[in-house]
Parts: structure tokens; sequence; C-alpha cells
């Protein structure tokens, strides 16, 4: 390995450049060249190259988003983008890869590795943490304790004001921000991608609560969980409904991609600098076609093909405690 490309793709995640910094750093170390691919596959299609010394990622340790930037890229996805894209990297002299990134940046990686014989290196980079193999991604506890201030700000007026309030939280097809959050802010209800949900029953629990004085309400949705007759729940859709079955007043708010800026917690930018320094070591050692993360802790490897397989959330003993403690 003499010079290796690093990349961040898909969403961008509090931590990545915590992760950029100690890819570049560590490579300069072992005295390996790195070249910083900018706005993911769609950056390598185009040849957006820079390399990057030890001073390129001075002070960014400490910033959200990504200074590589990123991008979905669907010409990726076409035979002649990922022609274009190994092209760069022939031309360009690039030995190995380190992909930053969540399920679609695996699975480009995965394309260049069986496909077009690249040694490419995973690093979960993610606030979904939807990736096998990890425990954590980075950027996951950043969202997370961003979605929880916002809601703890929400509960003043919830409670001030003596309204239910239906939170949206980001996640995809995964509900582990949305039952993360449900149980660090003390929400009453949780709707789970993972979870089927008994929309009448949580209105009649509103309705006695009510009776017994219990006026305010937080409920997380996530933004992949379902209604029993298969639609989407969306926190406006339920917030209305709500209103329409208890004829208690109701709010709705959609956290969005707040969740997805600010300053990395402690948490991720140790992981990001744990993860960035593993991958580096993987490439050295002719690994290929690997992701990085943690388990208990521990740096684990897995293959990149595993860790884009359906993860499991394990939601009952959280759910039901969240119940518990309403
Ligand atoms: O994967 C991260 C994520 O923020 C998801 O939680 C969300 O569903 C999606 O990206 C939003 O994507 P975009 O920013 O492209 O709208």
């Amino acid at each position: 390995m003499k010079r290796i490309g690093v990349l961040t793709s898909g969403g961008d995640a509090p931590g990545m450049n915590a992760a950029i910094r100690s890819v570049v750093r560590y490579a300069v170390h072992n005295k390996i060249e790195v070249i910083g691919i900018f706005r993911g596959y769609a950056g390598l299609i185009n040849e957006e190259l820079k390399e990057l010394n030890h001073r390129s990622v001075s002070n960014i340790i400490n910033r959200g988003g990504t200074m590589l930037k990123t991008a979905r890229c669907d010409e990726f996805l076409t035979e002649e983008g990922q022609r274009r894209a190994v092209q760069a990297i022939k031309k360009n002299k690039i030995d190995g890869l380190v992909l930053i990134g969540g399920d679609g940046t695996y699975r480009g990686g995965i394309e260049l590795v069986k496909k077009w014989h690249l040694s490419c290196i995973g690093i979960p980079g993610t606030i979904d943490n939807d990736l096998n193999g990890t425990d954590s991604a980075i950027g996951c506890d950043t969202a997370v304790n961003t979605a929880l201030e916002a809601i703890d700000k929400i509960r003043d007026t919830s409670t001030s004001m003596e309204r239910i309030f239906v939170i949206e939280v980001m996640g995809r097809e995964y509900g582990f921000i949305a039952l993360q959050v449900a149980l660090g802010g003390g929400a009453e209800e949780v709707l789970l991608p993972e979870k089927k949900f008994d929309f009448p029953r949580m209105c009649d629990e509103i309705v006695e609560g009510n009776i017994r004085g219990k006026v305010s309400w937080i409920i997380i949705v996530a933004e992949g969980a379902h209604l029993p007759d298969g639609q989407i729940a969306k926190a406006q859709d339920i917030a209305k409904k709500i209103t329409e079955m208890t004829g208690l007043e109701t709010r709705e708010v959609v956290l969005g991609h707040i969740q997805r800026g600010g300053i990395p917690t402690a948490r991720d930018r140790i992981l990001a600098t744990r993860l960035g320094a593993a991958a580096v070591e993987l490439l050295m050692n002719g690994q290929n076609g690997k992701a990085v993360g943690v388990i208990s802790d521990d740096i684990n490897v897995v293959d990149l093909e595993f860790a884009v397989t359906k993860k499991e959330l394990k939601v009952d003993n959280f759910y039901r405690l969240i119940k518990i403690l309403t």
C-alpha cells in the first residue's frame, strides 16, 4: 500500500471528519500517501481528488459534516459509472480505498471488490446505526443527543400548554434513534418499524390518562414506522388522528436534518478515531472487502456483505421499560 483514497458518501454523520483525520494521519505515519476523494462516488467518477497531508486535517476533529463533502450518486449504480470510477482509481495509482458511510456506501464497496477487484475497507458512518458488525456507527450518538435536546425543549411547551406532541425522528427503516430517544427522553409512546402498533389502544390510554389528570404526552415516531393499515406513520397524520379520536389538542414536530448536524459527541469522535486507524491497518495487512466496527468496545471486523444484511433491533425490553415508566 503506497497510496490510498478516502471518501465519505451518502448522508453525512457527525464524526466523519474525525474519521478522515484518523485515516490520513495514521496512513501518513506509516508512509502511505492519502488522496481525498470529494463528493463520494460522484467525485471519484469525476476525479475530484486532492492529496491530503497531516496538516490538511488540522482542526476538524470537532467539526460536524464532512470536509470531503458527500453525495448520493445514481451514476455509480451503472456499469459505465463504475467503469469511470475504476479508471480514476487506476490512473491515480490508488492501491486501496477507505469508504466512510452507510448501507449504500458499503454496497458500492462490494461492487468495487467483487466486480472490479479493488481493495476497499468500510467505516460505518450513519446516524441510522443500521449496519451489522458494530454496536455503533459514527454519528448515531450525536444524533440521539441532538434529538434528545430538541425533545427536552418540546417537553417544556408540552407540559406548560398541556398538549400532546408527536415527534418524528430519522432512521430510515431502522428504529434505533426513536427507541433511544423514547427511553432517554421519557416519552410515553414510540412507533417503530420493528413493532406492530395498536393505535386505538394508545388513544384509549391517552383518554384514560386525561381523566386521571395526565394531560401532556410525548409520542416518538420513527420515520420508517407503519400504521396497522400499512401506511407510513407520518407525524402530521398521527397528530390529526389522535385529535379526531381523543378530542385532545395535538401538535406534530418533524426533527429532520437537524439530527445530522452539530459538534460530534466524545463517543463519536473516539469511535471515529479508533475506526479510522483500524481501517488503514487492515489495508496495510492486505485485507479487503471488510468493514470495521466495535462490539463491546473491541474493534470488530466483518465482511462488507455481512455489514449490509438486516440488523436486528432488540425492541422488547426497551419498550417494556418505556411503558412501565410512563
Ligand atoms: O441515512 C441517513 C438519513 O438521514 C436517514 O435517517 C434519512 O432517512 C435519510 O438519510 C435522509 O436522506 P436525504 O438527506 O437524502 O433526504
